[in-house]
Order: C-alpha cells, then sequence, then structure tokens
C-alpha cells in the first residue's frame, strides 16, 4: 500500500512530482522518494514523511520522472527500502505499489545470474528484471518481458535512462492516467492530479502505459492496443483540499449533510423513477461482506435490511468470508468498500461471483477496482476522503443500505406504498439532523475534553445503535489512540465489567424507543462501578439526567435513522479526544486509508 505519480512533460518535473506525492501521503507515509531522468536516472530519497523527503533533496534537472510515498509491507521503513529501486546497472528506476508474491524465488534466481540487491524489498527484482530485458532499448516491451515472470499486485511506473516516457502498468492496484496539454500524469489515485487536471483515463488490471509529453498510448497484456476515452472527474481541486479547516477529518465530518443530500440525489421520488440498484431476481436472504467502517456500517446494513426488507441479513469480515462454507441458500453479497480497492473486499467479491451469488458493490470510488468484480454498483457520491479515518463515507454507506433496503422491501412487497413515503421522507430530513448535531461541536468538543487523558473507554448501545457503538470505539482508538471497546449494553455483565473502574469512561447510546429501559440498567451497573457515563441522549429524555455525568442531547428522530446523527456526534467525539491529546487526526500511526495487501 503505496502511492505512485509520474509525469512526463516539458516543465521541471521534480516540484510536481513532489506536489503530487504530497496529496497521495494518505496512502503511506514511512519513507518516500523520487526518480528524475536527465543525464542518468537520478534517485533521491528519505525515511520518514514527504517533509523529511523535502528538507535535503537536491534541485533536480528533467521534465520527466517517477515518485513515490511508502507504506512498509516488504521491508523496513528506511531509506535504503524506499523507492525508487534500481538495478544494479542503475539504468531504470522503479516505483511499486503492490506486492510480488514470488519475490524470493525471482530473487534467487536473480542472484544467481549475478545480481547484487541492495535492498529487502520485494520490488526491486522487478527493477533488475526490467534492467535484464531493457538491452533493446524498448522500455515499453522490457517491462511486459519482465511482467510475465512477476505473480502478485502491482502499479508499476519506470524510467529509464535518456528516455523521455513513463512506462507504468497495473494488477490489482489502483493507477489512473492524467491528460494535459504538453505534458502527462500518472498516480494511484486522481486527487494527486486534480490540480492539473480532470481529464483521466482509468487503467486495467493487464494493461501497461507508455506516457511521454504529447502521447499516451497503452496496451493489454496480449501487447493490442487499447483505446478508451478519458473521463471527465467532476471533483475540484478544492473538493480534495482542506477548504479551511485543520484537518480533513473535521472538514470530512462537516460535508456530511451535503453529502448525504448528494448521495439520495435522484434516487428516491416515485417508485417507477427510482434508480434500480438489482436486477429483477428475488433474493430470500442477503450477505453484507466489508472491512473496519465498511463493515460496520454493514452491521447496521442487517438491521437496516431486515426491518425494511424482512429478509435475513448477515454480515462477515471481508478476510473471513473467503475461507467460510458456502451457504446452501444463494444470497445476494453486498461488498461495502469506500475505496473500492480493499483486497479482501475485492477477493470476497470474486468468491461470490465464483459461488455464483448475484454481487453488489457500496463504493465512493468511480472507476475504482472493486467495480469492474461485481453486478451492480451503488455509489455513495461522498466525494474525496482524504483523511485516514473514514467518516461521509460511513454515513453515505448507511444511505445506500437505506436505499438498498427500500428497494427489497419494494420488490418483496415488505414495504407497502405509505411505508415506502414515510422512509423516505425520514432519509430527507437527515441532512437537517446531522446538521443540528455539527451545530453542537462545541458543546462536544467541552465533554469530550474532559476525557483526553483517558486510556481505556467503553461504547455501549443495543439494537441498531451496538455497531455504532462499535464505530465510535474504532474511531476512536484509531486517531486519539485511546482504547476503544465498542459492546452491546447488555452483555458488559458477561465479562468486560470487570474492567470498569472510575477511569473507564463509558459512552452510552441512549434511544428513547423499546431498549430504554434496559439501557438505563446498564448504564446503573456502568455507574455502581464508579465509570463516568456520557450519555447520547434523545432531546426530549427528561430522565437521563439522573443516570449520566455527561449528556450530549440530539433531536429525537425514529431509531432506525437515528445511527446517522449519532454516528457524527461520536465522530466529533473521537476528533476532539484525538485534537485534546495532539494526534496527527489525518494520519494516525501504523493505518493506511487504501488497504491493498491481504
Ligand atoms: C477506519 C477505516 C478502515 C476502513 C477499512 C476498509 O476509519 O477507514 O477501517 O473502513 O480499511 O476500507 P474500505 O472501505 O476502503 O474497503
Amino acid at each position: 500500500m503505496c502511492g505512485i505519480v509520474g509525469y512526463a512533460g516539458d516543465k521541471k518535473a521534480q516540484p510536481i512530482l513532489v506536489d503530487c506525492l504530497k496529496r497521495l501521503e494518505y496512502r503511506g507515509y514511512d519513507s518516500a522518494g523520487l526518480a528524475v531522468v536527465n543525464d542518468g536516472v537520478q534517485v533521491y530519497k528519505s525515511e520518514g514523511e514527504i517533509t523529511a523527503l523535502e528538507t535535503g533533496m537536491p534541485s533536480m534537472e528533467g521534465t520527466v520522472g517517477i515518485a513515490h510515498t511508502r507504506w512498509a509491507t516488504q521491508g523496513k521503513p528506511t531509506a535504503e527500502n524506499a523507492h525508487p529501486l534500481q538495478g544494479c546497472g542503475g539504468k531504470v528506476a522503479v516505483v511499486h505499489n503492490g506486492i510480488i508474491s514470488n519475490f524470493m524465488e525471482l530473487k534467487e534466481s536473480l542472484t544467481s545470474e549475478g545480481h547484487e540487491f541492495s535492498s529487502e524489498t520485494d520490488t526491486e527484482v522487478f527493477a533488475h528484471l526490467v534492467e535484464a530485458e531493457y538491452e533493446d532499448g524498448d522500455l515499453l516491451e522490457a517491462v511486459r518481458r519482465a511482467l510475465k515472470r512477476v505473480d502478485g499486485t502491482y502499479a508499476f511506473a519506470v524510467v529509464a535512462r535518456g528516455r523521455d516516457e513513463v512506462v507504468a502498468a497495473r494488477n490489482e492496484s489502483p493507477l489512473v492516467i492524467g491528460l494535459g496539454d504538453g505534458e502527462n500524469f500518472l498516480a494511484s489515485d486522481v486527487t494527486a492530479l486534480l490540480k492539473y487536471t480532470n481529464r483521466m483515463v482509468h487503467v486495467m488490471d493487464g494493461e501497461v502505459v507508455r506516457l511521454t509529453k504529447d502521447s499516451v498510448s497503452i496496451v493489454n497484456a496480449e501487447g493490442a492496443p487499447v483505446v478508451r476515452a478519458p473521463e471527465r472527474i467532476a471533483w475540484s481541486l478544492e473538493d480534495a483540499e482542506k477548504g479551511g479547516y485543520p484537518h480533513f477529518m473535521l472538514k470530512e465530518i462537516f460535508e456530511q449533510p451535503a453529502a448525504i443530500h448528494d448521495s439520495l440525489l435522484g434516487r428516491i421520488g416515485t417508485v417507477e423513477g427510482d434508480e434500480s440498484f438489482l436486477d429483477d431476481s428475488s433474493f430470500s436472504s442477503v450477505k453484507i461482506v466489508a472491512c473496519g467502517t465498511s463493515y460496520n456500517a454493514g452491521l447496521v446494513g442487517k438491521y437496516i435490511i431486515e426491518e425494511l426488507a424482512g429478509i435475513p441479513a448477515t454480515v462477515q469480515i471481508s478476510s473471513e468470508y473467503r475461507y467460510s462454507a458456502a451457504a446452501r441458500e444463494n444470497p445476494l453479497v453486498v461488498l461495502v468498500t469506500q475505496s473500492g480497492e480493499t483486497l479482501d473486499t475485492i477477493a470476497a467479491a470474486r468468491e461470490a461471483r465464483k459461488r455464483g451469488n448475484h454481487t453488489v458493490a457500496i463504493v465512493n470510488v468511480t472507476g475504482s477496482a472493486i467495480t469492474r468484480e461485481v453486478d451492480h454498483v451503488i455509489y455513495t457520491r461522498a466525494g474525496p476522503e482524504i483523511g485516514v479515518a473514514a467518516t461521509k463515507t460511513f454515513v453515505t454507506q448507511l444511505i445506500a443500505l437505506y436505499l438498498l433496503a427500500i428497494e427489497l422491501g419494494s420488490k418483496s412487497r415488505t414495504l407497502t406504498a405509505q411505508a415506502r413515503r414515510s422512509v423516505v421522507g425520514q432519509l430527507r430530513n437527515l441532512p437537517r439532523a446531522v446538521q443540528d448535531v455539527l451545530n453542537q461541536a462545541e458543546t462536544i468538543e467541552a465533554i469530550a475534553d474532559k476525557y483526553r487523558d483517558a486510556r481505556d473507554m467503553f461504547f455501549i448501545g443495543r439494537n441498531i445503535h451496538y455497531p455504532i457503538a462499535m464505530e465510535a470505539a474504532l474511531k476512536t482508538k484509531e486517531i486519539s489512540y485511546i482504547h476503544g471497546e465498542g459492546y452491546p449494553a447488555g452483555e458488559l455483565k458477561h465479562g468486560p465489567l470487570a474492567l470498569l473502574s472510575k477511569d473507564t469512561p463509558v459512552v452510552a447510546i441512549v434511544s428513547r424507543d423499546h431498549t430504554y429501559e434496559k439501557m438505563i440498567g446498564n448504564i446503573s451497573e456502568v455507574s455502581a462501578r464508579s465509570s463516568p457515563v456520557v450519555a447520547v441522549a434523545n432531546d426530549d429524555d427528561t430522565e437521563i439526567g439522573k443516570f449520566a455525568d455527561e449528556i450530549i442531547y440530539l433531536r429525537r428522530i425514529p431509531s432506525l435513522f437515528s445511527p446517522v446523527p449519532v454516528i457524527v456526534a461520536l465522530q466529533l467525539w473521537a476528533y476532539y479526544l484525538a485534537k485534546a491529546r495532539g494526534c496527527p487526526i489525518d494520519k494516525p500511526r501504523n493505518i493506511a486509508k487504501t488497504v491493498t495487501v491481504e
């Protein structure tokens, strides 16, 4: 998991490469480097973030180059293991995102042929392979021949001494071409290139690309030319930048009313006019498959689908689904992934298709890998999300799950026209409900500040709010580094109560519905262990003050829809805890935005 960039134009490549690289930093930031073609191939790299690369970097002349920001998988995060990597002759330089699974055997065979290795990476074998094939001076052919020996996942970009071109290839790692005037670009993600162009061409698996300042050519795995029309990406550069907020995460939290609105746009109206996400088949069950935050969205989706469509739904972690036995029934398989590039989820999509299941992906990134692996796609339309912690993509995943449930419920006739109208009305009110929460940001910050020194924190909820407790715990742990656990409130007494003390705050999601009395009982169990209780409660709850130390009041809406405003309040909770603790909010340690390894 890394970010790669390529440039061929008539401007100095170095500042453009570094600028694009900074926009990819969310993909990994333990080391970085670049290579510029001039008399030879000049390489500069360093350990640490891109700012560390800039410090001490010499000025590099040349108008063609490649660059890389790394999230280590093979080999420690050191300058030696940073990309670009070169073969022993120094004729070519390579950047890579992915994993070469047969690199050990390739390394052995290359070593026996006399190649000397200077890093611990899998990528270096590819540099040696390309260099060995490059004798005839045709870089694209050399790359194609080298690829024949490589197993694994990759987006590679390669430059060679004396060549005014960048050659790139893709297999299961994202790669996009940006088309400019008198210059062309390559990157792992469109957001890296938006400052320079919005005309993009997605590279597909098996394809190899040659980029010069005034031409782009693509060939498929067999070497046949590929013609693909560019797409115009509607995201503006401003969309992809912080817009005045101190962190992308806060900006993205505040964008949620608009994101929900966009997600619903044109999709709910009359039954006949609605966008359809399914074919005409009917499904007797649904299986939702995802990782991390997207998995938590899936858990909420289970409640939504069972309620609105009356169909049983199960949820499974992608990396587990793949190895589980196929169920006897034929479920609709819903893959949830904001990036569309999470390899565990892509592998699960392939497995579902192998099992003969109909597949739907809920995804944010247009044209991402998963969209080519499934029968239908529901785009969440959240816009670019740069903060590593998913926020607006989670909330819009929930919206997509409501939409899917409405369609399933309408098809199965579980949802009457009247019930449907009421659900649609509730969805339309969500942007306002979220805005009400955002208006309370200062109150939430003040409460969070009191608990900034906690080491552990529990989050509890019942029914549809249980997965929201899980998601709040995940957000809290990943950005504030406070150990957070999400639990069904009724489950604390079966073990975790042993961990509670006056130093263990418990955040309780309290809804005035059929779970209310039981939830109050659970809060009392917590208070009896002297744990401070922070309740997220309805604004018409006049009793809660007797049981909780702090209260975040939210306007009451039906429980089926309240996961949306509640999670926004708890995203702010996690954000302000992390801010108070001085954590690097947009780039938490050890994790990256897109996980393209299994
Ligand atoms: C946490 C987070 C991760 C992702 C997970 C799956 O804030 O963002 O847990 O949810 O890595 O990523 P996607 O949704 O891209 O498949």
